[in-house]
């Protein structure tokens, strides 16, 4: 049998969604399914003062107006609405509590109905009046009180000196506007009501067990009464980490009922619940002649809620990528009456790679280096800040491959040097990163003596290829076919798993599975050996291997019996085993993922249209599982990276605190028409230090990198460095 593990299998489910058989929240029907309209506040702040729902209520087919005034209990502290990907710091927001209004598109009411465009009609209906108080949405207006956050970077050295010192020098603001994840798939959550009072979830969610936990918060109910399901979800990207409002109000509202109710939300809704944070990346570095590194520095400032001190790693990245001998990094954060960000691809690193790979290519300009010459020179073979060796970091290979393929040694070292007709051609680059984390997760196998096997866990697959993975991972290491799994996850029933996100899911399952197999490997041995003449005596679980249906003798692979034999012989139909990924600490290496982006643009002089011909992304991470989903995520990480560099922007007009374009026509991201050749590369690398299979994960580190380097390609072509995102025509005229 062939392996499966590492080859380009199609997605498992992929049938199922082609065809509709995949079924998402908003699908679930029940008889007595009733339909929730969001009614969201027009004001960034300030104070209900009345809710007139009479008009509402006097529509034929409304059930109920929920409000603040007349909702079901809830929690009154905040742990019941702390969920695992919450920020440690600040009050998490609870929907319908009470009259406070914290941010605009805030839910206010829900208005249910026998049918959903009664509720939608109903709901246009619905009187809210307001106290509205001052406010602020603008992260530049309230720069200046900006608090620190602690983050573990220490300084080394003295930064200020060395590049107050430094030969040559570039100090420069980045900035990073509001952007969203518009996944196509609409929040949604169907709550079905059970005899009793159990609610049955079908959510819109990176994680399920994450979402009953909530739900259970904040309505204080037991685990056992809350069931929630998300099999399949379309898209998320980060949107789905926290549970979401929507699913409070369907769980309020069938609670309150005591029937089925689905609430989704409308696409303007999703831009009233997270989103990237705008970012100002102030990067100064100093450098001798040669491109040393002497002092680098990185100050980032970001937009939080009132209510919570959301951040993550913009900074740190340049101690992971390169050697500089001193060094400084700070976050810090603006309040503003908004609602929380949240975590959207590659959260942290998106943003301040972009702001450090600018600044590099702007410091390679005024070293008069070559830009990957630059970024060979500081090579960093060490974490910088944890002083630690990386388990492995094949950047250089990525760099070497990813230039080769591009065809960067051909390029013009001066900017407006390269020309096609009337449109000019930049060449940039960038390197990127991402961490290779690993969480405890759990699987359950369950092998049937007629070959069938079930593998299970409750994680997710937010269209990221999990159900692909961990159907190979099975395969593998129990010897059956693809086709004789079946893989369950996305239950809050099955075993533990944390939301599906941090790029850390496929090495952490494919460690349960593994861990899972091998019980099964050892139990199906030793009733093996106990059957009469077995050819297996003598051998240990490690000396024997599943394959083609049998226990092989890895050392002499005529010796072996067929599973159905020996669960015959053990009189048994079906083994079961649930095992976890069980991870040890290293604290001994620094875990990373690496990349290297080669962009290539080309610009119309004369209206400024810039089109991204090219990239090449060389990544290094570890084993890939799968070459064929892994290469899409990649490829989903390159597209997203040139929304970020050319089109998205949530326009908000500060002086209603609104987002003016919460729509998908007018808040722009890349099409088929914006999208050419995208080539992906994975470069070998054997990682034989953070787990026993070398699996890093991927899918954040897609983006990370991608953004500068088409902004330093947009330089090249044309001479003008344009430093806030996204880089629109009218910036480049
Ligand atoms: Mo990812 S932003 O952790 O879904």
């Amino acid at each position: 049998m062939t392996a499966r593990i590492g080859s380009a299998t199609s997605r498992v489910d992929g049938r199922a969604k082609v065809t509709g058989a995949a079924k998402y929240a908003a699908e679930f029907a029940a008889p007595d399914l009733a339909y929730g309209i969001v009614v969201s506040a027009t004001i960034p702040k300030g104070r209900i003062t009345s809710i007139d729902a009479s008009r509402a209520r006097a529509v034929g087919g409304v059930i109920d107006v929920i409000t603040h005034t007349n909702r079901v209990r809830m929690a009154d502290k905040d742990d019941g609405y702390r969920d695992e990907v919450a920020p440690e710091g600040g009050s998490p927001y609870r929907p319908l509590y009470d009259d406070r209004v914290h941010f605009n598109f805030q839910p206010v009411a829900l208005v249910v109905a026998e049918d959903e465009d009664t509720a939608r009609y109903a709901a246009t209906l619905v009187d809210v009046k307001y106290q509205a108080e001052d406010f602020a949405t603008d992260l530049h207006a309230r720069r200046e009180q900006a608090f620190k956050v602690d983050k573990p970077i220490k300084p080394r050295g003295d930064a200020t000196r060395a590049l107050a010192g430094a030969p040559v020098r570039h100090d420069a603001e980045y900035g990073v506007p509001v952007e969203y994840h518009n996944p196509m798939e609409l929040f949604a959550s169907t709550v079905l009501w059970r005899d009793g009072g159990k609610l049955v979830v079908h959510d819109k969610t990176q994680g399920v067990q994450n979402v009953q936990r909530y739900v259970c918060g904040v309505f204080e109910l037991k685990e056992d009464d809350v069931q929630v399901m998300s099999p399949f979800v379309g898209g998320a990207f980060g949107s789905g980490l926290r549970p979401q409002y929507q699913v409070v109000l369907a769980a309020m509202a069938a609670l309150k009922l005591k029937r089925a109710v689905r609430v989704v939300l409308s696409r303007a809704q999703m831009y009233g619940l997270c989103y990237r944070p705008a970012t100002i990346e102030r990067l100064a570095i100093g450098a001798n002649r040669d491109g040393g590194l002497t002092a680098l520095t990185h100050e980032a400032i970001a937009m939080t809620s009132q209510h919570e001190a959301f951040s993550r790693n913009d900074i740190g990245w340049g101690d992971v990528l390169y050697t500089s001998e001193t060094s400084r990094a700070t976050h810090r954060l603006a309040r503003l009456d908004v609602p929380t960000p949240g975590d959207m691809r590659a959260p942290g690193a998106a943003s301040g790679v972009y702001g450090l790979e600018c600044a590099m290519d702007e410091l390679a300009v005024a070293l008069k280096m070559d830009p990957l010459a630059l970024r060979l020179r500081c090579y960093s073979d060490r974490d910088q800040d944890k002083n630690l060796p990386f388990s492995s970091k094949r950047l250089r290979e990525c760099y070497q491959q990813g230039a080769e393929a591009f065809g960067w040694s051909k390029r013009g070292a001066e900017p407006r040097s390269m020309r096609e007709g009337r449109e000019l051609v930049g060449w940039g680059m960038a390197s990127g990163a991402w961490e290779a984390m690993q969480m405890p997760f759990a699987s359950r196998i369950v092998m049937t003596a007629n070959g069938h096997v079930e593998v299970a866990s409750a994680t997710s697959d937010i269209g990221t290829g999990t159900y692909t993975i961990m159907a190979q991972v099975a395969a593998d290491m129990l010897g059956v076919p693809l086709d004789s799994i079946t893989v369950k996850l996305g239950d809050s029933t099955l075993p533990k798993a944390p939301v599906e996100g941090g790029s850390w899911t496929a090495a952490s399952i494919s460690h349960a599975i593994v861990n899972a197999a091998g019980d099964i490997r050892a139990e199906l041995l030793t009733i093996a050996q106990a059957m009469p003449g077995s050819p297996l005596l003598g051998l240990t679980a490690d000396e024997v291997t599943l394959a083609d249906g049998a226990v092989v003798a890895i050392a002499d692979r005529s010796r072996s019996v067929a599973m159905a034999d020996v669960m015959r012989h053990g009189g048994m139909d079906r083994i079961e085993k649930e095992r976890g990924s069980e991870f040890k600490e290293d604290d001994k290496h620094a875990h990373n993922t690496h990349a290297a982006i080669f962009a290539e643009v080309k610009i119309d002089e004369e209206l400024g249209v810039v089109r991204v011909t090219r990239i090449v992304n060389a990544v290094a991470a570890g084993r890939i599982l799968n070459t064929k989903t892994a290469s899409s995520q990649i490829m989903g990480g390159v597209v997203m990276g040139i929304g970020m560099a050319l089109h998205e922007e949530a326009r908000i007009d500060h002086r209603f605190g609104r987002i003016m374009n919460a729509n998908i026509a007018e808040y722009h991201m890349p099409v088929n028409a914006d999208v050419h050749d995208i080539q992906v590369i994975f470069v070998e690398e054997e990682d034989r230090i953070i787990n026993k299979m070398g699996i890093k994960g991927l899918g954040e580190i897609g983006i990370v990198g991608v953004p500068a380097a088409i902004a330093n390609a947009v330089y090249h072509a044309t001479g003008k460095r344009v430093r806030d995102l996204p880089i629109t025509l009218d910036k480049l005229l």
